[in-house]
């Protein structure tokens, strides 16, 4: 399932980071806002239990999360939408998961790790602003739901047809929470229009 966001605000900030003139400063900012407005599409249907609380004036009926949340940044560009999620959810975990595209043949390569032996969350929202060929989304699946975890959704911000295809075909049971579906990737695997290479115009390599 595919979930591609209208907002208004969404829209504004994606403008911006398509655009050449936006400085890394800015961009890193701009990836922060959007993560909290995707965090709030991404949990629009967690689930909660009721809970009774003692307001000033009485009691009321109120509601606790059930999930025990794991966020998983694909390093590099990933790590941008981490904290603009943990201010929405402050107790999630973090597992950082190191992948990068070889640039000839556009396959992930695993570089790091960091996931303990077994999993202690029940959810994972995997975060990598760019869906382009899927190969990176679809090997942090496979790591995930061989580390056990079995709920997993996917929050990015731009997605291609050819990637959005291969993940939802791999793994079907992964939701896909973006802000954009563009037209394509291009010879060398980037996604057009997109915004150019998130992870260099976040950090300021490029
Ligand atoms: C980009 C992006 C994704 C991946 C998407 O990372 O952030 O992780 O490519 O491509 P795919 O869908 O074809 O796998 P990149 O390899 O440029 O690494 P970086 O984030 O460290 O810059």
């Amino acid at each position: 399932m595919v979930h591609v966001s209208n907002h208004p605000l969404l829209r504004h900030k994606l403008t911006v980071l398509r655009d050449t003139t936006t400085k890394h400063r800015q961009f890193r900012e701009v990836v922060s806002e959007m993560a909290k407005l995707l965090c709030y599409e991404a949990t629009a249907d967690l689930e909660y239990e009721e809970v009774p609380v003692t307001t000033p004036m009485g009691q009321a009926t109120g509601h606790r999360l059930l999930a025990d949340i794991g966020l998983v940044p694909i390093l590099r560009a990933g790590l941008g939408m981490v904290e603009g999620m943990l201010e929405m959810i402050p107790g999630c975990q973090v597992w950082h998961l190191g992948l990068y595209r070889d640039e000839k043949t556009l396959r992930p390569v695993s570089y790091y790790n960091k996931l303990p032996v077994e999993p202690t969350v029940n959810l994972c929202l995997i975060l990598d602003p760019m869906l382009a060929t899927g190969g990176s989304a679809i090997a942090a699946v496979d790591v995930l739901k061989k580390w056990g975890v079995t709920h997993i959704k996917y929050v990015g911000l731009i997605g291609a047809p050819e990637g959005i295809e291969a993940l939802s075909t791999t793994h079907p049971d992964v939701p896909i929470y973006l802000a954009a579906i563009d037209e394509r990737l291009n010879d060398i695997g980037f996604i057009v229009p997109g915004l150019g290479d998130a992870g260099d115009r976040q950090f300021g390599t490029g």
